[in-house]
């Protein structure tokens, strides 16, 4: 579905059904693509990886230990995403997510954080002064949902090491 939906978005609506249209001379599955899945795949098994499907409130940070890492690219606030819609990303998800990186910084393990500071998030502009911010060049200009939205990125990546 996903492979052939338009700009290959996953929509649903406010009842929960899937919505985004089929996306002719926009989305294939196509050699390209199958090529990328065959890759991921052996690389997945080449490595010793678990991956969880959860929301992050519900996983236990808290098994990290200071030889360990933890990267998160949470939504942005405020900003325009599938994953945003019907509140999916809230300034409540927000603020324990940053409670999480906190406790983890006083765990000592190192952590990065990916995010982008052009939209409004008075949580997220007080609490980076905590730690490093390195800012990223680069823009999302291949990037279809973005362009309605001209205004500067400014992504960031904030680390506590
Ligand atoms: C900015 S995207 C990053 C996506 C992905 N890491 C990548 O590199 O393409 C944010 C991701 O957070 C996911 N997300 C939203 N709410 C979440 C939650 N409560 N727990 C875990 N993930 C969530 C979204 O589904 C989306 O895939």
């Amino acid at each position: 579905m996903l492979c052939y939906a338009f700009n290959n978005q996953i929509r649903f609506n406010k009842n929960g059904e899937y919505n985004t249209p089929f996306g002719k001379n926009r989305s294939s599955f196509n050699p390209t693509l199958r090529e990328k899945f065959i890759d991921f795949h052996q690389r997945v098994n080449d490595i010793d990886c678990i991956f969880f499907n959860m929301p992050y409130e519900k996983f236990d940070f808290f098994e990290f230990h200071n030889n360990d890492f933890v990267y998160c690219y949470p939504p942005y606030l405020n900003s325009i995403a599938t994953y945003n819609e019907q509140s999916g990303w809230t300034e409540k998800h927000e603020a324990l997510l940053l409670k999480i990186l906190d406790e983890l910084n006083e765990k000592g393990v190192r952590f990065a954080l990916s995010n982008n500071l052009k939209y409004e998030n008075p949580l997220l502009d007080e609490w980076k002064n905590k730690y490093k911010v390195y800012y990223l060049n680069g823009d999302y200009s291949n990037c279809n949902y973005h362009k309605i939205d001209k205004s500067k990125d400014v992504e960031v990546l904030i680390v506590n090491y």
